[in-house]
C-alpha cells in the first residue's frame, strides 16, 4: 500500500494575478494532483458592500473542474461577514481569511500580515465572524509574524479559542515577503504550540523537499504549494506518485496547456494585458526547461500576440525538460 497516495492532499496556493478560475481550470484539465485550491483574496467593500464581479471568480458552475476556497482579505468583521453570508448564499461552506498578504499597502492598511500584531483585534474579529457566520467553516492563512517570526505565538492562544478548520502556515514573516527559506524549525515550534490542524505551506518545489517535509511533519497531511507549481506542473502529481510520462509527451503537454491558457485569456484580455500576463507566467513556466535564455529573452520581447505565438513555438522547438 501506498502511504503517500493514500494519505496526502494536496491544495493549490493562491496567487493573486496567476491562480484564477481561468488557470485552474485549465491546470486541471492538463494536469493531475491537486484536491482542491484557494482562489486568491477578494478584499471586503466599507459598509458591507458587495461588488459581484469580485466574486465571479469563485462561481461554483465556473468551479467543478477543482473545490475552491473563497479566500477574504479584510480587517473589518462586519465587512467580512458580508462577503462570508454573500459567498455562502453562492454556494461554499467554507471559508478563508488571508492573515499573511505581506504588500506594504495591504500591510499599512493594517490587513494581511499587517494585522498580525493585533491580537485582540484579531479576537475580537473571531469572536464576531464565527456568531454570524455559522455554520459556515472558517480556515486561516498566516505567516509567523509581520516582522517578527514569534508574533504568532500570541495568536495561537487566540486561534485555539475558535473551532477554526485549519491553520495554513507559511513559515516567514511578512517582512521577508519571499526571501530567505521557509523555516521549517518555526514550523516545527508552532505546531507544538497549537491544538488546531495545520498545513504546510511555502518552497515546496521538488518532490526532495517535500519528501523532507513529510518525514519531518509526520502528522501533516495537507500541504499547499504554489510557485512550485507554476515552476513544474507535473509536481502535484509526481508528489501523489501518478504514472509518469515520456520527456516527449510531457513537453507536448506543457505546450498544449501554455497554449490552451494563453487562448482562453485571449477571450478577455486587450493584446498589452494578455501579451504581459503570459509573460508573468513564463516567469514561472520558462523553469520546467533546461535554460534556453535567448528563446526565453523573445518571449519577453514580444509585445503583440503574434510575436509572442512565433516566441513560443521557437522556445518549444529543441525544449528539454529540466531536471527537477
Ligand atoms: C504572485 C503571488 C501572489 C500571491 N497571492 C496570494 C493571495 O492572494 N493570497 C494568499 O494567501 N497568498 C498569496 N500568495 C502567497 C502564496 O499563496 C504562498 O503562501 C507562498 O507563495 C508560499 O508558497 P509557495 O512557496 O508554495 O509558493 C501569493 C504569492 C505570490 C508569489
Amino acid at each position: 500500500m501506498n502511504i503517500k497516495q493514500n494519505k496526502t492532499e494536496l491544495i493549490l496556493a493562491p496567487l493573486h494575478g496567476f491562480t484564477d478560475v481561468i488557470f485552474r481550470s485549465i491546470f486541471s484539465k492538463y494536469f493531475s494532483g491537486f484536491d482542491e485550491a484557494i482562489a486568491p483574496f477578494i478584499s471586503t467593500m466599507e459598509h458591507k458592500r458587495i461588488n459581484p464581479v469580485r466574486t465571479r471568480d469563485v462561481l461554483p458552475a465556473r468551479n467543478k473542474h477543482l473545490p475552491v476556497t473563497p479566500q477574504i482579505l479584510s480587517n473589518s468583521p462586519r465587512d467580512f461577514v458580508s462577503l462570508a453570508l454573500h459567498l455562502f448564499d453562492m454556494g461554499h461552506s467554507c471559508v478563508n481569511w488571508n492573515l499573511g498578504c505581506p504588500q506594504l499597502k495591504v500591510v499599512k492598511k493594517k490587513k494581511g500580515a499587517g494585522l498580525i500584531p493585533f491580537v485582540d483585534e484579531i479576537d475580537a474579529f473571531l469572536d464576531f465572524v464565527f456568531n454570524e457566520i455559522t455554520p459556515m467553516k472558517l480556515s486561516i492563512k498566516v505567516r509567523l509574524g509581520k516582522k517578527h517570526p514569534d508574533e504568532i505565538y500570541p495568536l495561537l492562544m487566540v486561534f485555539d479559542k475558535y473551532p477554526l478548520k485549519e491553520i495554513i502556515l507559511h513559515p516567514r514573516t511578512g517582512a521577508q515577503f519571499y526571501t530567505g527559506d521557509a523555516d521549517i524549525e518555526a514550523f516545527a515550534s508552532v505546531l507544538k504550540e497549537t491544538n488546531h490542524k495545520m498545513v504546510y505551506n511555502g518552497d515546496i518545489i521538488d518532490e526532495q523537499f517535500f519528501l523532507k517535509i513529510q518525514k519531518k511533519f509526520p502528522l501533516i497531511k495537507r500541504f499547499m504549494i504554489g510557485r512550485g507549481a507554476l515552476e513544474n506542473p507535473f509536481l502535484p502529481s509526481i508528489i501523489k506518485n501518478y504514472s509518469k510520462i515520456s520527456e516527449q509527451e510531457s513537453i507536448e503537454k506543457l505546450f498544449n496547456f501554455i497554449d490552451d491558457l494563453f487562448n482562453a485569456y485571449k477571450e478577455h484580455k486587450r493584446d498589452e494585458k494578455l501579451i504581459g500576463k503570459m509573460k508573468g507566467f513564463w516567469t514561472y513556466f520558462r523553469k520546467s526547461f533546461h535554460k534556453n535564455e535567448k528563446a526565453f529573452k523573445k518571449i519577453l520581447l514580444s509585445q503583440t500576440e503574434k510575436e509572442y505565438e512565433t516566441a513560443v513555438k521557437f522556445f518549444f522547438v529543441g525544449a528539454r525538460l529540466s531536471d527537477h
